[in-house]
């Protein structure tokens, strides 16, 4: 299938519980809220990995319906406005680990190590930058581990990011249709869908982030313009 060539001219195919390459509609096949019609508002995949795939591919190839539209965040951006206009709050999600896990299917507990990350995560060898945002409310766990004070700033920082993600200018809805394929980076851009009715078929796969900042770095840079780099 040309979908999945596309993707394997990127880089290997990430096989996680829910296969390698999907073809999936709203069937619950997997206990996940991919599977059903149900709204999923801005969020990244894979919180509960260790890894989160780098990329996320879809491709809608059947929809008689109505509704679905597709939504992407930058994450980055969001993440800058939240620093410019709440620090503190920018602060208090760069710092206060959130425990993650998937469990929707019978035979599956993924939960990442440590069990636990920020929702913004910095590079502290690269001038600590911000380089991936990891944030699912859908596959957060229980957060007994913070002080009571904690749990209220934490709350109040994730009301203000929250905010910023609504935001409708931070928004972009675009309707998937079959010949387009959407690429995304998940370690920085939020993606979601509106509820809809009907026959939705999509297929996509996961692509690994050290895979593909690989082949990133071999596309543009010389033989010692990457032995100089290391
Ligand atoms: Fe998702």
């Amino acid at each position: 299938m040309e979908t999945e060539e596309l993707a394997r001219r990127v880089c290997f195919i990430r096989e996680t519980h829910y296969g390698g390459f999907w073809d999936f509609t709203a069937n619950l096949e997997h206990g996940d809220t991919a599977y059903t019609t149900l709204p999923l508002k801005a969020h990244t995949d894979n919180t509960y990995f260790t890894d989160p795939s780098g990329l996320q591919m879809f491709h809608l190839i059947e929809f008689d319906g109505k509704g679905g539209t597709s939504l992407l965040v930058d994450g980055f951006y969001v993440a800058r406005q939240l620093r410019t206009k709440s620090p503190t709050a920018y602060e208090t999600l760069s710092t206060i680990t959130i425990p993650a896990h998937s469990a929707g299917d019978p035979n599956t507990l993924i939960q990442p190590t440590p069990n636990g990350y920020p929702i913004l995560n910095h590079d502290p060898l690269l001038n600590n930058s911000l380089y991936q945002i990891r944030y699912n409310n859908d596959d957060r766990s229980t957060m007994n581990h913070l002080e009571s004070e904690q749990v209220l700033e934490f709350y109040d920082a994730l009301r203000k990011w929250n905010n910023l993600l609504k935001d409708k200018h931070n928004e972009y809805w675009f309707q998937l249709k079959p010949g387009r394929v959407v690429i995304f980076d998940n370690w920085r851009v939020l993606h979601g869908r509106d509820k809809f009715s009907g026959h939705r078929r999509l297929i996509g796969c996961y692509l690994n982030w050290d895979d593909y900042q690989s082949r990133l770095k071999i596309s543009h840079l010389s033989q010692e313009e990457i032995l100089e780099s290391l």
